[in-house]
């Protein structure tokens, strides 16, 4: 992709479309890069993409959206962290080609969603997203939802990376602070971003900073799938500097708050 950061930091959600189908050769694009899609924990994420018109889906946050693409993921452990890394692949490329997106994971009638994306038993569908031509100018409704949750606000490094303890910011200066601010500025849930890196004895550890109310059925864990994107992010931008990395479950045991959870470490090799 060209310019990684160029595409972090100017992708936003879009929620107010043109109303142009997407072209053949994009819808071609994407199709393509979605079966392509790999994830860390190895747990598939089939991509659905469904015709508004045709299958009569929408989403009071939305205008002018003519498609959707839906996830499914076999429901298990990690399925919500392995979706969250998978899905904003998708996001990412998308906005690469110009396409916009915004995650999607209650602003919609999920029981139209899950019926139209064929969703099986054991399966999940945690979110969808819009994918179509940003309209000159959003909604009145969409700048009012940006303003609502602070949509172009990001918790500043201090308070989401630490060095060996929580809470101790880690101050680098090498290009890994690019690689870090690639993943404070990704979407998250309500704008929580709820993802914590410490770093110790070059790994970097994943945790989820929980907050109430984002976990259920038919979505898993909300906050686990924002995690999920942050490591895309991070991965992202060590492969686009061409190092070479490994994923881990494996908990340094580090002392973190009652209400965070250790997901995933990253050894930068
Ligand atoms: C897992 C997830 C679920 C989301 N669900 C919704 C949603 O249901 N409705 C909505 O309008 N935006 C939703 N969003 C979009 C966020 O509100 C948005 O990413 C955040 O406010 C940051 O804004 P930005 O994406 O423009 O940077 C969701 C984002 C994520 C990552």
């Amino acid at each position: 992709m060209n310019d990684l950061m160029e595409i972090i930091k100017g992708r936003k959600s879009v929620r107010t479309y043109n109303g142009e189908p997407l072209s053949e050769t994009h819808r071609n694009l994407l199709e393509e890069y979605a079966r392509g899609i790999t994830d860390p924990f190895d747990i598939p994420v089939e991509f659905v993409f469904m015709d508004a018109k045709e299958l009569g889906l929408s989403s009071p946050v939305l205008s002018g959206e003519t498609l959707y693409v839906a996830g499914k993921v076999e429901k298990k452990p990690y399925a919500d962290v392995a979706f969250g890394y998978a899905f904003e692949k998708l996001v990412l490329y998308a906005w690469s080609l110009g396409i916009g997106t915004v995650w999607i994971g209650g602003t919609m009638k999920r029981e139209d969603f899950e019926k139209a994306a064929g969703l099986k038993d054991g399966e999940m569908m945690p979110c969808v997203s819009p994918l179509g031509y940003p309209a000159a100018k959003r909604s009145l409704k969409e700048t009012m939802m940006r303003k609502g949750v602070g949509a172009d606000n990001r918790i500043s490094p201090d308070r989401l990376f630490f060095n060996e303890k929580w809470d101790r910011p880690l101050t680098s200066a090498d290009e890994m602070k690019d690689i870090l601010e690639m993943v404070r500025r990704a979407p998250s849930a309500v704008n929580k971003q709820p993802w914590r890196i410490i770093y110790k004895d070059g790994a970097y550890h994943f945790y989820e900073k929980k907050d109430k109310g984002y976990v259920n059925d038919n979505t898993g864990d909300l906050q686990k799938i924002d995690v999920g994107i942050a490591l895309c992010h991070f991965t992202m931008g060590l492969e686009d500097l061409g190092k070479k990395y490994e994923i881990q479950i494996s908990d340094p045991g580090i002392e973190i708050p009652s209400d965070a959870e250790y997901i995933a470490s990253v050894i930068v090799l």
